[in-house]
């Protein structure tokens, strides 16, 4: 199928490799900064050539960019994030003409993780005797903590337990309270991202670790995303998507 990339950055230019790999022809390459793509803007004209786009940039036009896509009827997967306020607003552009998959998260190993992490939270919210507990490591250079996927990763936890009733993200000078549940973190090296949930009692330790090498498992989530968009209509996260495969 032909493709059309917008957002020619680190994970655009991943997304690229995954898609010769899998026989997909990319037809262009929009970029904001003149130079990095073939055009700076997206239009109805652009976008028609390609049966499908994938947008990681930034959602400094995301509303007026949607409208296009919409127009266009050239179904989107747009993993650029920062836009949670206009959510709703962009959903009605697509529900009324077009197509679009949105996702904070294309990494299909992070979702089985947050699945895994339920089944982790209903143990441990049957079984007496365990208590549970999440740490994540990234590279030097992150700039927040904890990660989103962390904290995702806390919501899911709190959501299938009523022993756990908050997420600490703190370093601690005092002894936990049991309904807390401790999120912590750790910086330095190169690490992509490696997020661990633990189970603990007297017994035993259960941990269970999604460990990312690299951008490749965005990217390739949100490729086979596109793929699953053919022939469909109206908005869709990417949870829609994900939760076929799993199942
Ligand atoms: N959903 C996910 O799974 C996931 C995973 C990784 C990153 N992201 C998000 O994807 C986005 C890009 O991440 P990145 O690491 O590739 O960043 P990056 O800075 O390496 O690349 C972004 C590129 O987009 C370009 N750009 C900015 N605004 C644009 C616009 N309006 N139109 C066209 N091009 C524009 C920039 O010039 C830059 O080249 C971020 O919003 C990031 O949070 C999402």
């Amino acid at each position: 199928m032909k493709a059309i990339i917008i957002g020619y950055g680190r994970m655009g230019k991943e997304i690229e490799q995954i898609l010769l790999q899998r026989q997909h022809e990319v037809v262009a390459r929009i970029d904001a900064v003149p130079g990095v793509g073939d055009y700076t803007e997206i239009s109805e004209e652009i976008l028609k050539k390609a049966d499908f786009a994938i947008e990681f940039a930034l959602p400094t036009n995301i509303e007026e960019n949607a409208r296009i896509y919409a127009n266009a009827q050239t179904p989107v997967v747009i993993g650029t994030t920062g836009w949670d306020n206009i959510r709703q607003d962009i959903a009605k552009i697509f529900e009324e003409k077009g197509t679009c998959m949105w996702g904070s998260n294309f990494s299909i190993g992070a979702h089985m993780l947050f699945k895994l992490t339920e089944k982790m939270a209903s143990f441990y919210e049957n079984i007496p005797g365990y208590d549970i507990m999440v740490n994540e490591y990234h590279h030097k250079f992150k700039k927040d903590s904890p990660s989103g996927t962390a904290i995702t990763i806390g919501e899911k936890i709190l959501n299938n337990t009523t022993k756990k009733k908050s997420i600490i993200t703190d370093r601690l000078d005092r002894q936990i309270k049991d309904e807390e549940l401790h999120v912590a973190s750790v910086r330095g090296g190169m690490i992509p991202g490696i997020h661990t949930v633990t189970l603990d009692s007297e017994a035993d330790t259960i941990e269970l670790t999604h460990n990312a090498r690299s951008r490749q498992g965005f990217a390739l989530g949100a490729v086979l995303a596109a793929e699953w968009l053919a022939n469909k209509k109206g908005f869709y996260r990417v949870e829609d998507f994900i939760n076929e495969v799993l199942n």
